[in-house]
C-alpha cells in the first residue's frame, strides 16, 4: 500500500471544494442519513461531508496514523480503521459510500466498489483526479515542463492508474456489484502561489531545489521507461529549476497555478 503523510495530504487538498461544490450535488448530501468516507486519511473529504450533510459521517483508512490524525482533524466525524476491499461495517450499513483518491491506488478498483455496494443500501460515489492531465502554469519557465516530465516518467512506473479521473465509470461497469451509474462531474481543485508565501510554499520550493520532493518518486519512476542517468539529467535540471523558485520568492515575483481535474463518478446499488 502507498503510504501518505500528514502533510502531503493536508498540502494538496489546501482549499479543496471551498470554491465550489457543485460536482457534489448529485450526492444529496442534505438528506444523507450515514456517509462512509473510505480512505479517508486525513478526513479532508469528510469534514466538507459532515459541513453539507446533518448525517453522521465515518471515515476509514488503513493507515492508523491517518485515521488517529483524522480524529484530532475533523473532530465531528467518527473514524475506524479498516481496509477497503474487507469494510468492518455490516450490510447496508450505510446510505452513502465515498472515497477521494483511493481508487487510483488500487490495483482492481472494481473489487473495492464491490465492498462498497455491500455497505451501502443506496449511493456509491468515487471522487477521483486524473493526474495525467494537470496543468501548470508558474513564472519559472522550466517549471510546467519539467513537473511535466517527471509526472510522465512517474505515470509509466507506477502500477495502479493514477490518471483514472472520469475513467472510474468503467470500474463501477465492470464491478460485479450492479450500479445504476448516474453522472460524472468535474471539479478542478486550483491552488495558486503567490506572495505572502505561506510556510508550506516555502517549503515545497525548498524542496525542489534540494531535489527532496523527486527523490520520493525515484524508484517508481525507474520502474517505467526513466533510466538512472535520465533520472539524474532530470534531477539536476529540477534542483536549477527550484534554485530560480527560490530567487523568484526572495524578489516576491513568483507565481504558480496548478490545476488537478477531479471527477465525482456517482452510481446507486
Ligand atoms: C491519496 S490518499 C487520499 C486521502 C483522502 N481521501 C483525501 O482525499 O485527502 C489515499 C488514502 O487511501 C488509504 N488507503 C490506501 N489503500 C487502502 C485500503 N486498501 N483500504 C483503506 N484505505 C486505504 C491511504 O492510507 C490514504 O489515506
Amino acid at each position: 500500500m502507498r503510504e501518505f503523510s500528514e502533510d502531503y495530504l493536508h498540502r494538496t487538498r489546501e482549499g479543496m471544494w471551498d470554491d465550489s461544490r457543485a460536482a457534489l450535488e448529485p450526492l444529496a448530501l442534505e438528506s444523507r442519513e450515514r456517509i462512509l468516507d473510505v480512505g479517508c486519511g486525513t478526513g479532508e473529504l469528510s469534514r466538507v461531508l459532515a459541513a453539507e450533510s446533518p448525517g453522521e459521517v465515518v471515515g476509514c483508512d488503513a493507515d492508523p496514523d491517518l485515521i488517529r490524525a483524522a480524529a484530532a482533524h475533523a473532530p465531528a466525524i467518527a473514524t475506524v480503521a479498516g481496509d477497503a476491499h474487507r469494510l468492518p461495517f455490516p450490510d447496508d450499513a450505510f446510505d452513502l459510500v465515498i472515497c477521494q483518491a483511493l481508487l487510483i491506488n488500487l490495483p482492481d478498483p472494481s473489487a473495492a466498489l464491490d465492498e462498497f455496494a455491500r455497505v451501502s443500501r443506496d449511493l456509491v460515489a468515487a471522487v477521483e483526479p486524473d493526474n495525467g492531465a494537470v496543468e501548470v502554469d508558474s513564472s519559472v519557465g522550466a517549471e510546467d515542463a519539467l513537473e511535466r516530465r517527471a509526472r510522465d516518467a512517474y505515470l509509466a512506473g507506477v502500477q495502479t492508474d493514477v490518471a483514472l479521473g472520469a475513467d472510474a465509470r468503467e470500474a463501477f461497469a465492470a464491478a460485479d456489484a450492479e450500479f445504476e451509474l448516474l453522472e460524472t462531474r468535474r471539479y478542478d481543485h486550483v491552488r495558486t502561489i503567490e506572495p505572502p508565501y505561506s510556510e508550506g510554499a516555502v517549503a515545497a520550493a525548498r524542496r525542489k531545489a534540494t531535489g527532496a520532493g523527486l527523490a520520493d518518486d525515484r524508484e517508481t519512476m525507474l520502474e517505467g521507461t526513466l533510466t538512472a542517468a535520465e533520472y539524474d539529467d532530470l534531477r539536476s535540471e529540477w534542483r536549477a529549476m527550484g534554485r530560480d523558485v527560490i530567487e523568484q520568492m526572495e524578489a516576491r515575483a513568483y507565481r504558480r497555478r496548478e490545476a488537478v481535474p477531479f471527477f465525482v463518478t456517482v452510481g446507486r446499488v
